[in-house]
């Protein structure tokens, strides 16, 4: 049979995917959206509530796995994992030797599973990381157009002061303060309105109850109700799920055939799809697009793509860590997934952290404040191509993930030092109090002005594009979902004026 024809399609339904489908369908391309994990949120089996929380996790939590992975992996060493059914869910966890990946997967991909922080880089560090991309048209205008489309808010401050469910970060911000160091609130794409009506029980309560990265039913603005949404609406659009591509070769046309495995729910092949198309966006993310990009090189099908495919692969120098507390200092049995405050010591010379200060949602008061600290690690990794299991594989070792823990307990010891408290070792499954071999935040692997133009055209191959986190080199200094979708934007404008007739 004959390739279906699609005048564009877009890989993926993350950030840099949903930007792309919601401005080519504005533009009036017929797009279509291929997605290897399934639709959430319009469930036909008529439970209201698509996802599972954490304490109560089922199949629904996590991608084709028998366990559930958390990050914090055990409690006083107890293993507080739990046996699942293998299912198409929504949290995946990639394994790559001395580094694994959190993805999400699903329509809306890491929207779905993430923490909702919505932060744009410090200008300096921006320019820094992307020197050839115009910082002033950036922060002018792709910045807040990003925000906008995303539902950026606010949390009220005074609010913030009095919530139960924030007592946990008050905390550790008095824990802070008095180390010297500062605090600053983050912006998010979860409703804080619809959180406070969840404290005074108003709503049923999604951020307050545990839900966080197995996804939220309420609350949070995911991709499928903004970009996604929008794209939809434009009736250019449309997105197939279950639809996992394989191979990209060229077309005799000059564009682009697909390859694609249709999957059921229980993860098996059900069938194969060949489709063809004239332009090509891959939004798989870091790994999904460099693996398949990676992969079409090195079978020979899209044999000219770059010798930079593959690299400049960072994990944001992610780096989680435990704090017991006095038992006077209570951090509350509420506590709200979302965080919303964050200790900035990026200007740090020597040790630039911005950490955010994470929930521990279990209901019972734990006497432990949890982290997620963004480094600055100057450490980057390759993918090479295994041939036995035809997949990418990343090559990033253990110790180059050391700079990031350095950094990381020069703040923390410091934090320690003026309260007189002790790191967490019960946390990580060992006794560890550094926990760095996974990462919520890969970047990299198609990076922009290296592998592709400085619009995310890959080298040598007119008509295919990268408009995901494989563009940025490693780093964003912070959570980088707004980063992704600004420069998606930014991307967009200048391919639809000049690529298209
Ligand atoms: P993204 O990963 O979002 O989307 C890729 C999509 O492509 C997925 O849906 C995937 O299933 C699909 N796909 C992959 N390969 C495919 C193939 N071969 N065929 C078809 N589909 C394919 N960031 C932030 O700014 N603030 C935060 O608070 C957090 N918190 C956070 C928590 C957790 C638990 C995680 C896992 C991540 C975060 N992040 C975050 C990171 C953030 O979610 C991440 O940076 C973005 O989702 C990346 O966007 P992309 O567009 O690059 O791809």
């Amino acid at each position: 049979a004959p390739a279906e024809h699609s005048p564009a399609v877009v890989i993926g339904t993350g950030y840099g995917a949903a930007v792309a489908a919601r401005r080519l369908g504005e533009a009036g391309i017929p797009t279509l959206m291929l997605e290897m994990g399934r639709q959430w949120t319009e469930l036909e089996t008529g439970d209201s509530n698509p996802f599972c929380d954490m304490l109560r996790p089922d199949k629904r939590a996590m991608w084709l796995a028998e366990r559930t992975e958390m990050p914090l992996a055990s409690f006083l060493w107890f293993d507080i994992n739990r046996k699942i059914d293998r299912y198409t869910g929504v949290l995946d966890r990639v394994h790559h030797g001395d580094m694994s990946v959190y993805v999400g997967r699903g329509v809306g991909g890491g929207s779905l599973v993430n923490g909702a922080m919505a932060v744009a880089p410090k200008r300096e560090y921006f320019a820094e990381i992307l020197p050839s991309v115009d910082a002033g048209e950036m922060y002018r205008k792709y910045f807040p157009l990003a925000e906008t489309e995303l539902g950026v808010n606010h949390i009220d401050p005074d609010w913030f002061e009095t919530s139960r469910a924030y007592r946990y970060a008050r905390v550790s911000r008095a824990h802070a303060h008095k180390a010297g160091l500062a605090t600053t609130f983050v912006p998010s794409v979860y409703d804080f309105d619809y959180m406070r009506r969840e404290e005074n029980g108003e709503v049923p309560r999604s951020a307050l109850a545990g839900e966080v990265i197995y996804g939220n039913n309420h609350g949070k603005r995911s991709l499928d109700q903004t970009y996604l949404a929008a794209a939809l609406g434009t009736g250019n659009v449309t997105i197939s799920t279950l639809h996992e591509v394989r191979a990209i070769e060229r077309a005799a046309d000059g564009g682009y055939l697909l390859t694609v495995r249709l999957l059921d729910e229980s993860g098996e092949t059900i069938g194969t799809r060949q489709l063809s198309t004239r332009y090509l966006f891959l939004g798989a993310g870091s790994l999904g697009s460099t693996e398949l990009l990676l992969r079409a090189r090195e079978t020979g099908a899209l044999a000219e793509l770059p010798e930079a495919i593959g690299k400049g692969w960072g994990p944001n120098g992610n780096v989680m860590l435990g704090r017991a507390n006095h038992v006077w200092d209570t951090t509350g049995a509420l506590q709200s997934g979302m965080p919303a405050l964050g200790i900035d010591a990026w200007d740090d010379p020597r040790h630039p952290v911005f950490a955010e200060i994470a929930p521990a949602p279990a209901g019972v008061e734990l006497w432990l404040s949890v982290y997620l600290a963004i480094t600055k690690n100057p450490e980057r990794a390759e993918f090479s191509y295994d041939r036995s299991t035809d997949s990418a594989r990343l090559n990033w070792r253990a110790d180059q993930g050391e700079p990031s823990i350095a950094s990381a307990k020069a703040m923390f010891d410091k934090l320690n030092r003026a309260n007189k408290t002790i790191y967490r070792s019960d946390l990580f499954g060992d006794t560890r109090r550094f926990e760095n071999r996974f990462t919520y935040h890969p970047l990299g692997g198609a990076v922009l002005g290296e592998a592709t133009d400085l619009y995310g055209r890959v080298h040598g191959y007119p008509r295919l594009y990268v408009t995901d986190g494989a563009l940025l080199p490693g780093s964003t200094g912070v959570n980088p979902f707004v980063t992704i979708t600004a420069l998606a934007e930014r991307n967009m404008a200048r391919v639809l004026a000049e690529d298209f007739d």
